[in-house]
């Protein structure tokens, strides 16, 4: 009996060592959880991220730390409701070593929520929610992109400094419609200018002729609009369409006229945004991220594919330097925290809340393209109120 027990024991002890060996060495396949908008008005921002992640796993033979990847895929459908039990599947049913997701704020909260309990890494290749690298930040969890705060507070220097004194914002009343009013606004009345109207409407309403016949009424000197996707094409095409772009610049983050021009056309030619990319970069690792993006999708890129080939340079940073292994927390955070990230946009540094700390560009649309004109703030970091880390 008792040789058999030690047996029992020095078989399991065997399988045990076997194992931590094989993760030690980070042997099998990486699951990567994609949990993305591929429904609704923002889908398209998530098959560009999708396909930024894929593009860079592929540019490294498939492989990040030694390891193949293979991916799990959900459908958020930008829907709050819906993501608890959404983020749930891919850490308790699939079991995925890392979470990327996603475009909206509400969504992403509750991820960052799940992430955090569970202890599961999470990259946000999108969703600017402040809070997430605010009073929910933590070592496991890491965005790729900007906080709303970012090209909000750019925009609000920069339509000061046009000489704009009073403006109106139009925003979907969501975390990241709030939050970029609430950025815009620090920046624009520092430098002396007046928010003197918020306009919302429920996110992803795009009923937008009362709102547009308010502002023609109060003419404003400006009016700043957080919208993306399909909401951002409608509106771009409505404030044309009530001629208000001949009077009133419509300013907004990038997010307003990125990846939208083919639909936008005519009507947003000459329109000023801010963001942490732009078109006319024109660098070594920007032209050859664009060559290749265009070749692998025959499309061209935009800020959602770069915010999503990073957020895979990121993990691969993490992964580089733990050899593929997810066990050791401490030295995939701590690496992913320092690394220096080649982006297309501009290398990058984290800040200590795990947000990129990135120049906002100054673009105005030409053509086809949001051009860079300038710098608008340098190396602007979010403030990461609330994050104790
Ligand atoms: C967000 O919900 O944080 C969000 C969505 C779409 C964007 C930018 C931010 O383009």
């Amino acid at each position: 009996m008792s040789i058999r027990i030690a047996r029992t024991t020095l078989t399991a002890l065997a399988l045990a060592s076997l194992a931590a060996t094989a993760a030690a060495q980070g042997a099998g396949k990486i699951k990567v959880g994609l949990m993305l908008p591929f429904s609704g008005t923002y889908a398209a921002l998530g098959v560009a991220i999708e396909n930024g992640f894929k593009l860079y796993v592929q540019e490294q033979g498939g492989k990040l730390g030694g390891r193949e990847i293979e991916y799990v895929k959900v459908d958020d459908e930008s829907d709050p409701a819906k993501a608890t039990d959404n983020v749930n599947k891919l850490i308790k049913r699939d079991n995925v070593d890392v979470i990327v997701g996603t475009v909206h704020s509400g969504v992403a909260m509750a991820m960052a929520k799940a992430a955090k309990e569970s202890g599961t890494l999470l990259i946000i290749p999108n969703a600017g929610a402040d809070a997430v690298t605010g009073p929910m930040c933590a070592p496991n969890i890491f965005r790729s992109s900007f906080s709303n705060w970012q090209p909000a507070y750019a925009m609000g220097v920069v339509a000061a400094k046009e000489g704009k004194k009073t403006a109106i914002t139009l925003t979907w009343k969501y975390a990241a419609g709030d939050e970029s009013v609430n950025g815009f606004k620090e920046g624009f009345e520092k430098n002396g200018g007046k928010v003197v109207k918020q306009l919302t409407l429920p996110f992803p309403n795009v009923e937008f002729q009362a709102l547009l016949t308010e502002i023609a009424a109060a003419k404003p000197d400006a009016v700043y609009s957080f919208m993306a996707g399909g909401g951002a094409v409608k509106l771009v095409k409505d404030y044309a369409a009530a001629g208000l772009n001949k009077s009133i610049p419509l300013y907004g983050p990038g997010f307003l006229t990125d990846g939208t021009l083919d639909a936008q056309g005519e009507t947003a030619q000459g329109m000023l945004t801010t963001l942490h990319y732009a078109d006319g970069l024109n660098t070594p690792k920007d032209n050859a991220f664009r060559a290749a993006y265009a070749q692998a999708f025959k499309l061209q890129p935009d800020v959602y594919a770069v915010q999503g080939y990073d957020a895979a340079q990121m993990l691969g940073a993490g992964l580089a330097a733990t050899k593929g292994d997810f066990g050791k927390k401490a030295e995939l955070s701590a690496a992913i925290q320092k690394a220096k990230i080649d982006s297309p946009r501009g290398a990058f540094t984290m800040s200590k809340a795990h947000n990129p700390v990135q120049d906002m560009y100054l673009r105005k649309v030409e053509g086809k393209e949001n051009k860079v004109v300038g710098v608008a703030v340098k190396a602007l970091a979010d403030p990461a109120r609330g994050c104790r880390m």
